[in-house]
């Protein structure tokens, strides 16, 4: 059905892989509007419950924009393409309803690096490196990189990564908090299953309140404290409060259903 990405889904996991292993999975517009088309099908499929991207081949997640498409480009087609991949892509996917993680598994540069942070979190195989090299291009990130990188490790280290284009490597990106886990790339796989089979027997609509919490939390949103408290208000109207909490008191795993 698609042509540049593959999905599939496993006990209520949906796996995007991004499938140009020998353009090391560069995004171009093909790959944008189809992971904005996937990801579409996911947000409406009550099957997936949450999702991973990754992607295919031995070397590389993404590595970057695709630059062939640069070539022709002024300043108002710039601005369209960053506008499209916001749209359809990143911005999509950091306020996504369902949990998603980046798996990076090879190259995670420019437009690359900028679509883990958009996931929800990070984990990387051991030969993941990571990198914004736009200023080598004479560019900058468009995808979100200057707000996203300063988010995740603070202002200093992104001004450095960002103005040196320096690669680093999957355990320099866990000591930044970049990423929250490193293992072998044989793992890779298996431990996001593991993460996110653990999150999704939680309550679905106290997770969907956790990612817009949190998301208000990095962008220094002013009434993010009153939007929790709001949230955990309305919690308490939901079958899942009740059920949790009857659980709880009968000594039972809870089931809930996201209602
Ligand atoms: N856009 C388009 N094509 C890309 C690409 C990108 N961002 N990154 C890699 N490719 C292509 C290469 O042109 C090459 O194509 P070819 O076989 O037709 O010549 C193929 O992918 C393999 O890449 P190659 O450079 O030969 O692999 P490598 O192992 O020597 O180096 C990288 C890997 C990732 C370090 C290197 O490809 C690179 O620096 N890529 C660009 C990264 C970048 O600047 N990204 C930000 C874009 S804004």
């Amino acid at each position: 059905m698609y042509q540049t990405i593959l999905t599939h889904t496993e006990q209520g996991i949906c796996t995007i892989t991004i499938n140009r292993p020998d353009k090391m999975n560069a995004l171009n517009k093909d790959v944008i509007q189809e992971l904005g088309a996937a990801l579409e099908a996911a947000r409406i499929d009550t099957a997936v419950q949450a999702l991973i991207l990754t992607g295919a081949g031995e070397k590389a997640f993404v590595a970057g924009a695709d630059i062939t498409e640069f070539t022709e480009l002024q300043a108002a087609g710039g601005k369209a393409l960053a506008t499209v991949g916001a749209e359809l892509v990143f911005n999509k996917i950091e306020q996504f309803t369902k949990p998603i993680i980046a798996a990076v598994n090879g190259f995670a540069l420019g437009g690359g690096c900028e679509l883990a942070m958009a996931c929800h979190f990070r984990i990387a195989s051991e030969n993941a490196k990571f990198g914004q090299p736009e200023v080598n291009l004479g560019l900058i990130p468009g995808y979100g990189g200057t707000q996203r990188l300063t988010q995740l490790i603070g202002k200093g280290k992104a001004m450095e990564l960002l103005m040196t284009a320096d690669m680093i490597t999957a355990n320099e990106a866990l000591q930044l908090g970049l990423v929250n886990h490193v293992v072998p790339k044989e793992e890779l796989l298996s431990l996001a299953n593991l993460i996110l089979t653990k999150i999704c027997t939680k309550a679905p609509i106290a997770i969907q309140h956790i990612i817009h919490l949190v998301n208000q939390a990095a962008i220094g949103a002013k009434d993010g404290l009153q939007q929790e408290i709001d949230l955990f208000g309305a919690c308490f109207d939901t079958e899942d409060k009740k059920e949790g909490i009857s659980a709880f008191l009968e000594k039972r795993k809870a089931s809930f259903k996201g209602a």
